[in-house]
């Protein structure tokens, strides 16, 4: 077998293992880039330094990926979702809030509110890694209601958010009832006046009807190899941009669908082991 061919496959092996173990650091790093690229951050909400990766699937669909399109049909039916830590020293326990809500397209004013298309208080998450986003001993205020964008409005971004619900949690009066249709609220307001902690994991899709009479700015798509794990010092609010160790180049893996990025030092001490 070529040096080079065993070399990738034996990264390849290495990387499953990584994942097997619950080391979900680039896929952190990669949800987090697909939030600011779509500019979701800080336009929808000002940080994101997520725990644990979100995997949303519908039915008949399968596992998205972020910022998959989707038609109206296709995100009809309620999604499954599920996370996965980023690594064994995640603790994911108690009470969770999950909110679907509509940042309509990239550059939207999002100062005017969202509509809301599902939100359960209440929510748990069961099993390990990984865990299952369970609603049905929550308090589902409004059910999910599957997008349905006006015709021609351009692709809107849904994003699927699930935060931590202390004992102090303490939702606005008109959103504590079960079955309260879909509005417009304010998602950052929401999160703040009802005490609840920053998302421990986001997903987002975009569905779009008609052709667009609007052209949304363009975004940066996400390139993996420039992505870095998130480690206990590189994950502060603001530190990537100036993170100092840029210089070093990464190698792209493609795996599963998802591109994911290894360091070339890593591959160059694989070469090593292999001579
Ligand atoms: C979760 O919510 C339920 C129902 O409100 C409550 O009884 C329970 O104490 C909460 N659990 C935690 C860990 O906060
Ligand atoms: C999580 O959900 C999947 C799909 O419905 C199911 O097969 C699995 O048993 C669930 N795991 C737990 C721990 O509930
Ligand atoms: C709840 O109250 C807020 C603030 O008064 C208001 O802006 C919002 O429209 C209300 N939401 C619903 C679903 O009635
Ligand atoms: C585990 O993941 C969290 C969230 O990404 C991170 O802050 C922490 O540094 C990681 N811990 C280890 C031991 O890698």
């Amino acid at each position: 077998m070529h040096l080079a061919t065993s070399v990738a496959l034996f990264a390849l092996g290495a990387l499953v293992n990584a994942q097997s173990n619950d080391d979900n650091a680039l896929g952190i790093a990669a949800i987090e880039a697909h939030f600011s690229n779509a500019d979701l951050v800080p336009s929808l909400i000002p940080s994101f330094d997520p725990s644990a990766v979100m995997t949303v699937t519908f039915p008949g669909v399968g596992a998205i990926s972020p910022g998959q399109s989707l038609s109206k049909d296709q995100v009809a039916p309620t999604p499954q979702v599920s996370l996965v830590p980023a690594n064994s020293s995640v603790t994911l326990q108690g009470n969770y809030t999950l909110v679907m809500a509509d940042a309509d397209i990239v550059g939207t004013d999002e100062s005017v509110g969202q509509t809301r298309h599902w939100l359960v208080n209440g929510v748990t998450l069961a099993g390990t890694s990984p865990l299952n986003v369970s609603t049905s001993g929550g308090v589902a205020v409004t059910q999910y209601a599957g997008p349905a964008p006006a015709d021609g409005s351009g692709p809107h971004r849904y994003v699927i958010l699930l935060l931590p619900q202390p004992s102090t949690f303490s939702p606005p009066a008109n959103l504590t009832q079960p079955n309260i249709g879909v509005s417009v609220f304010h998602l950052t307001d929401y999160i703040t006046t009802s005490h609840l902690g920053p998302p421990v994991a986001a997903m987002y899709f975009d569905v779009q009807q008609g052709t667009a009479t609007v052209t949304p700015p363009q975004t940066s798509p996400v390139v993996s190899s420039t992505l870095k794990p998130a480690t206990a010092t590189s994950s502060s609010p603001g530190s990537s941009a100036s993170s100092s160790s840029t210089s070093s180049s990464n190698t792209a893996v493609r795996f599963g669908g998802a591109t994911l990025a290894l360091p070339a030092t890593f591959f160059a001490m694989l070469v090593y082991a292999c001579l």
